[in-house]
């Protein structure tokens, strides 16, 4: 694997994971046809594991909430949106999305013990190089009985064949944005997760192929991706790639 991305932003060469990659991607977050166009589908897969609130002012937090993605498939659930990122440029997005954006680094997140009714880690973990820590804040964060919803990226060589060499080929996934050594093996998320009092269940997903390679075929053509039915993400048996991951914190 190279360290550099050499087509990772149309602006500046980055080394691999580097998260100014995020700024100069900056305009795509919320584009259906841009490069994150998988982590709406992604996002729309995460709110699904998310009940309606069963308390007013009932808190998520969102770690690494991006631009704020999942805000929409969150819209009627009765959940204050708060969301930690590193990133100031996505977070003004988040934040014209509804999100009350919290600046700061998900291993050491600036919000109280507790006080979280769901925390939610999409698309994070396999981003930061020390993400056991990432797990301890995401379960300091809930409440007795909160839950935690995850999905990342498994540590494998077929992960890293499809997510790295194939995916980032293709025009949902942004060239350089993974380094596939902070890749996240789903048994040592588990037992992470059981340290700190979440017993997570996990699953794998993928894309549904029918939709993805539709998607593909008019983003080819130069139709609108907006013509395209969204791809929905769906659960799978293996748990290889991509998968989710959910637990209630004991109380
Ligand atoms: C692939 S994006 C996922 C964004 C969002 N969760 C979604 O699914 O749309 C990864 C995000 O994690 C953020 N990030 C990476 N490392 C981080 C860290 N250590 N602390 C906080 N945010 C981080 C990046 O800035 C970026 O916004």
């Amino acid at each position: 694997m190279r360290d550099v991305a050499p087509q990772s932003t149309r602006h500046r060469v980055l080394p691999r994971n580097d998260p100014r990659q995020y700024d100069d991607l900056s305009g795509e977050w919320w584009r259906p046809d841009g490069v994150f166009a998988m982590l709406h589908w992604i996002a729309e897969a995460r709110a699904s594991l998310v009940p309606p609130a069963d308390r007013p002012d009932a808190l998520l937090v969102d770690l690494g909430c991006g631009a704020g993605l999942l805000a929409p498939h969150l819209a009627g659930k009765g959940y204050r949106h708060v969301g930690v990122d590193l990133t100031r440029s996505a977070l003004a997005q988040a934040a014209a999305h509804g999100v009350t954006a919290v600046n700061g680094d998900v291993t050491a997140v600036p919000l109280a013990d507790g006080c979280a009714d769901v925390v939610s880690a999409g698309e994070v973990l396999e981003h930061v190089p020390d993400w056991r820590a990432a797990v301890a804040e995401a379960c300091r964060l809930l409440r007795p009985g909160g839950l935690l919803v995850v999905d990342t990226l498994n540590d494998t060589v077929l992960s890293r064949v499809v997510a790295v060499h194939i995916g980032e080929r293709l025009p949902t996934v942004p060239r350089g944005i993974h380094d596939p050594r902070l890749f996240v093996d789903d048994r040592e998320l588990v037992a992470e997760c059981a340290r700190h009092g979440v017993e997570l269940r996990v699953r794998g997903a993928r894309p549904e192929l029918r939709g993805l390679i539709g998607w593909l075929l008019r983003r080819v053509r130069g139709a609108a991706a907006t013509e395209a039915r969204t791809p929905r993400i769906v659960p799978t048996r293996s748990t290889a790639v991509l998968y989710q991951g959910w637990g209630v914190r004991k109380g």
